[in-house]
C-alpha cells in the first residue's frame, strides 16, 4: 500500500508565514473596517522601476513575433543574464566567479531549500538560531533530523545568535566534531545582522580546513551600503572552493511577484572528485525548465545604468523606512539590531513574541513577525520589516507607539 514520507509529520506547526496569514485573516474577518498595515513578511510594495518594466514588456512583445519567439530556454538561464550577473556582481568586485557558475532560478527560497539534495543523508548540518525556517524544514523533510523537542530538531546543530555575539555566530560555536554543511545568511534574516570581512574569513578558513561546505544566503546584499561589509562571500579569498551563494532579485529590484533569483556554484568546489557545479547542473536541468524569457530580460535590465539607478532608489527608500522604525523602537526603550545595511529590524521586547504579535495586530492593526517563529533564540523578540510605503510605515509607527504606551 502507498505510504507517505513520514518526515513531514515531524514538522512543527505550519510554515511561519502561513500561521501569520491565518491569524491576520481571522483578524481581518472580525474587523472588516480595519486598515491593516503589514510589516511582517518581507514582501516589497513598490512597483517595478520603469526601465525594468520596459525591458519586461519588450520581452513579452518578442514572444509575439515569430522572428524573436523563444521556446524552452537554457535551464541555467540565458547567457545575457548570466554574463551580466557575473560581471556586475562578481568580477567587477574582484570575485573569481564566471557566468558558467551562475544558475538562474525562480527564487532563492527554492534554491536554499533544494540544495541540500546534493549531499548524503547523514551529513551533519549546522543552522543559525534564529533562522530562516526554510533551511531547517527542508532538511526535516529530507529525513536528516530526528523529532522536534522544545522547538529544536534532534540531529541538527544550532548556532546561537545572541546579543553577546551580535547575532553573528562563529565557527567556535560549533561542537568539536564540527559540521559538514553550514547555512549562513548575511545580511541576516531575521536579525538584520551583517558579518564583517574578518568574521566571514573565519568561516571560510574553517570550512576550507575541514572540507565543509557553506551555503551562503545573500538575498539581502543590495541593502549593504557600508563599503567595508562584504556583499558576497566570494569577496573572501578561498570561498570559491567551499561556498555556494544564493541571491535574488526579489528584494534587490522588487521581483517577489515576478520571480527571479540565482545560485552561484563555483567550478572549483570538488567533493570526492565530483564537481558540485556539475551535480547542481544535473539536478537543475532535470527538475527545472528555466525562468521565463521576459522575466530574464527584466532581470538583466537591473544591471543597465538606468536600472541600477532606479533599484538603488528603491533600496534607499526601504532603508530610510528602516531608520524610522529603529528610531521609534528606541524611543519606546527597546534595544534593536539591524535596520542598517538591512531591511529588517530585530527588536527585543522581552515579552512572549506571539503575545507582542497579537497585541500589535489587535491594538494597532499592524502585522510584524514574532521572533520565536525563527527559533528558540528569537523568543522575546519581534522582527519588523521595512518593506512598505513611507506613508504606511509612518502610520504603523504612530499606531505601534500608541499601543505600546
Ligand atoms: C521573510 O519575510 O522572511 C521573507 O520574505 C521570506 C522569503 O523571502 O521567503
Amino acid at each position: 500500500m502507498i505510504r507517505l514520507n513520514n518526515n513531514y509529520s515531524k514538522l512543527q506547526a505550519s510554515y511561519l508565514f502561513v500561521e501569520i496569514s491565518r491569524r491576520v485573516n481571522a483578524h481581518a474577518e472580525n474587523h472588516p473596517e480595519g486598515n491593516l498595515i503589514k510589516l511582517g513578511i518581507g514582501d516589497v510594495t513598490n512597483p517595478l522601476p520603469s526601465s525594468i518594466i520596459r525591458a519586461f514588456h519588450k520581452g513579452v512583445d518578442e514572444q509575439a513575433e515569430s522572428d524573436s519567439f523563444k521556446g524552452y530556454g537554457p535551464e541555467q538561464g540565458y547567457a545575457f543574464l548570466r554574463e551580466a550577473i557575473a560581471e556586475a556582481d562578481y568580477t567587477s568586485r574582484g570575485c573569481r566567479i564566471s557566468a558558467d557558475d551562475i544558475f538562474v532560478s525562480d527564487g532563492a527560497k527554492c534554491d536554499t531549500g533544494n540544495f541540500q539534495e546534493l549531499f548524503a543523508d547523514d551529513v551533519t548540518i549546522a543552522v543559525p538560531d534564529p533562522v530562516y525556517p526554510v533551511y531547517v524544514d527542508t532538511n526535516v523533510m529530507a529525513g536528516r533530523t530526528g523529532e522536534a523537542k522544545d522547538g529544536r530538531y534532534e540531529g541538527l546543530i544550532y548556532l546561537e545568535g545572541t546579543q553577546e555575539n551580535n547575532f553573528v555566530p562563529s565557527p567556535g560555536d560549533l561542537p568539536e566534531s564540527g559540521a559538514d554543511l553550514v547555512y549562513l545568511c548575511f545580511p541576516n534574516n531575521p536579525t538584520g545582522a551583517t558579518a564583517s570581512r574578518e568574521q566571514l574569513g573565519e568561516w571560510v578558513d574553517w570550512a576550507s580546513d575541514r572540507g565543509s561546505i557553506i551555503l551562503f544566503d545573500a538575498a539581502y546584499e543590495a541593502f549593504v551600503i557600508n563599503p567595508d561589509i562584504p556583499k558576497s562571500i566570494y569577496e573572501i579569498r578561498g570561498a570559491e572552493k567551499c561556498a555556494v551563494e544564493f541571491r535574488s532579485f526579489s528584494k534587490t529590484a522588487g521581483f517577489t511577484g515576478t520571480r527571479c533569483a540565482y545560485t552561484v556554484v563555483p567550478d572549483s568546489i570538488e567533493i570526492d572528485g565530483v564537481k558540485l557545479r556539475d551535480m547542481w547542473n544535473r539536478r537543475h536541468s532535470t527538475k527545472f525548465n528555466g525562468v521565463s524569457y521576459p522575466v530574464q530580460k527584466a532581470a538583466a535590465a537591473v544591471y543597465a545604468p538606468e536600472g541600477k539607478k532606479e533599484t538603488r532608489k528603491l533600496i534607499e527608500g526601504y532603508l530610510e523606512n528602516a531608520k524610522i522604525i529603529r528610531k521609534a523602537m528606541k524611543k519606546v526603550g527597546y534595544k534593536t539590531w539591524g535596520g542598517v545595511n538591512s531591511p529588517y529590524i530585530w527588536v527585543k521586547t522581552g515579552e512572549d513574541s506571539w503575545d507582542t504579535f497579537d497585541k500589535l495586530l489587535n491594538e494597532a492593526d499592524v502585522v510584524v513577525t514574532p521572533g520565536s517563529g525563527f527559533g528558540r533564540m528569537g523568543e522575546g523578540f519581534i522582527r519588523i520589516s521595512a518593506f512598505n510605503s513611507r506613508e504606511n510605515v509612518e502610520e504603523a509607527i504612530h499606531r505601534i507607539l500608541k499601543a505600546l504606551k
